[in-house]
């Protein structure tokens, strides 16, 4: 049978749309808070180690099983490593339902913050109404935060509904431009402010000693999710990739746009924030805390232009999140397309479905419903929202992503990857020898790592 499957129409369209996926709310939302956590410096120096040690060689695997195999993640580990390996892209597709569900909420958010500015902007800002009080208020009215996830999830569906090459890359290349146009922007306004020499040093300056012990491995389980790793995201997203197009440069290409994305909104945000004098102090232990109660008050009180910048902003953060829900459906849509041989709009509609009940479940943690807001599995991850985060980060990546590394590099034979990685497409400088080295032994000693640490009681999320 004739499968609905699709390819990317050029390799700089294959790179936006892989870009699009790792760039999103963990770039925007997530790296910025955990480097504050983390004391800046030393610990951004640890996490660009892990994004090159880890992260770029588990980038290239995943791509190459997908291209090699032209199948979605079940597929794909079936044709790499055999079927005692295919349960590895079953997680996959549980972890993509399980990440929507709270990610779509939160993406959802960046609908009502920018509708929020644009108000703000025209109609003047009233200081409180972007207080913690007032952000506590809107997360737990339920009717909301449904109403928004369930925009945020129609965007996303009738994206996918239209396919790869036509939806898919078409959305990531008018997207990324405006949301690299959009931050170039920010920084450029953000670098003139007072803060910004304070912001650049507690990012750049390296004090080892202030580095926590935990921050290393945060470091580590952040470098899985903001470069969408571990549950086959990428290998879907290969497996639409032709040979002729170059495995090594478009994933080194895909990592390098993921750091510099989420360190220059660190910059940004920084700056900000510097600039303000008594808010550094200020800043709780909130993780929405920054992006959503922080900022909008910043950007009307201490940012030039700021009443033009903050609703480009909010399209910034929705249209990054929007690029990453997009690929976390791909994963269990193509599944259906490649196993079941459904055609790609029944797949859609029936993951938009399975998707939307999940958020509405999450939306309704948030404090509108007490018993969905309670539940409490991990210690200290309290509501059905944060204990799917916690199940997803801490598990479900890591121990998918220790299963691919084994694949790819123990599995697999030396030629059925040599293959992949190496061919008139591949840069002079690249070393294979280099490359199955870390997939053999750095990566899963890293991976495990993180897994042993979550088992003593860390938490990555
Ligand atoms: N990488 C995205 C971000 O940084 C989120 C994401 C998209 C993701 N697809 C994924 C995370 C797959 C883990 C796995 O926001």
């Amino acid at each position: 049978m004739e499968r609905d499957r699709g390819q990317w129409s050029s390799q700089i369209g294959f790179i936006l749309a892989a870009a699009g996926s790792a760039i999103g709310l963990g770039n925007l939302w997530k790296f910025p808070y955990i480097t504050w956590h983390n004391n800046g410096g030393a610990f951004v120096l640890i996490y660009i180690a892990c994004i090159a040690a880890v992260g770029l060689p588990i980038m290239m695997a995943e791509i190459l099983i997908g291209r090699k195999t032209g199948r979605s993640a079940v597929g794909a580990m079936r044709a790499a490593a055999g079927r005692n390996w295919t349960w590895v892209g079953g997680l996959g597709c549980v972890s993509a339902f399980v990440i929507l569900g709270y990610y779509s909420v939160v993406a959802g958010w960046t609908i009502r913050y920018f509708l929020k500015c644009l108000s703000w902007s025209f109609g003047g800002y009233e200081p409180g109404t972007s207080s913690a009080a007032a952000f506590g208020e809107f997360v737990s009215t339920g009717w909301i935060q449904i109403v928004l996830a369930a925009i945020f999830m129609g965007f996303t569906m009738s994206v996918i509904y239209a396919g790869v090459g036509r939806g898919i890359e078409r959305i990531s290349r008018q997207l990324m431009p405006i949301l690299f146009g959009i931050l170039a922007l920010l920084l450029f306004s953000a670098l003139t402010m007072e803060g910004a020499a304070e912001a650049l040093r507690f990012i750049f300056v390296p004090r080892i000693g202030e580095l926590p012990m935990r921050g290393v491995l945060e470091a580590l389980g952040h470098a899985f999710f903001t470069l969408s790793l571990g549950m086959g995201t990428m290998m879907v997203y290969g497996s639409y990739l032709s040979r002729g197009q170059s495995v090594v440069t478009s994933s080194l290409a895909v990592v390098v746009l993921d750091t510099l994305i989420a360190i220059t909104a660190t910059v940004i945000m920084f700056s900000v924030i510097f600039s303000k004098a008594g808010m550094p102090e200020q800043i709780g232990k909130s993780t929405a805390g920054m992006l959503f109660i922080t900022l909008p008050e910043l950007f009307y009180t201490v940012v030039p232009i700021g009443s033009f910048l903050a609703p480009l902003f909010y399209v910034l953060v929705g249209f990054a999140a929007l690029t990453s829900t997009i690929s976390l459906m791909e994963v269990p849509v193509s599944y259906f397309i490649d196993e079941k041989g459904w055609p790609r709009k029944k797949a859609t509609t029936f993951c938009g479905a399975v998707c939307f009940a999940l958020s509405i479940l999450c939306a309704l943690s948030l404090g509108a419903d007490s018993a969905l807001s309670g539940i409490e599995i991990f210690d200290g991850k309290q509501g059905l929202f944060a204990t799917l985060d916690h199940l997803a980060s801490n598990w479900m990546l890591p121990v998918g992503g220790f299963f691919i590394t084994l694949a790819a590099g123990w599995v697999m034979t030396r030629d059925a990857t040599r293959d992949q990685l190496i061919d008139e497409t591949t840069p002079k400088w690249f070393r294979y020898g280099v490359w199955r080295f870390f997939i053999r032994y750095i990566s899963p000693v890293a991976v495990a790592a993180i897994i042993v640490a979550v088992i003593s009681g860390m938490d990555f999320s």
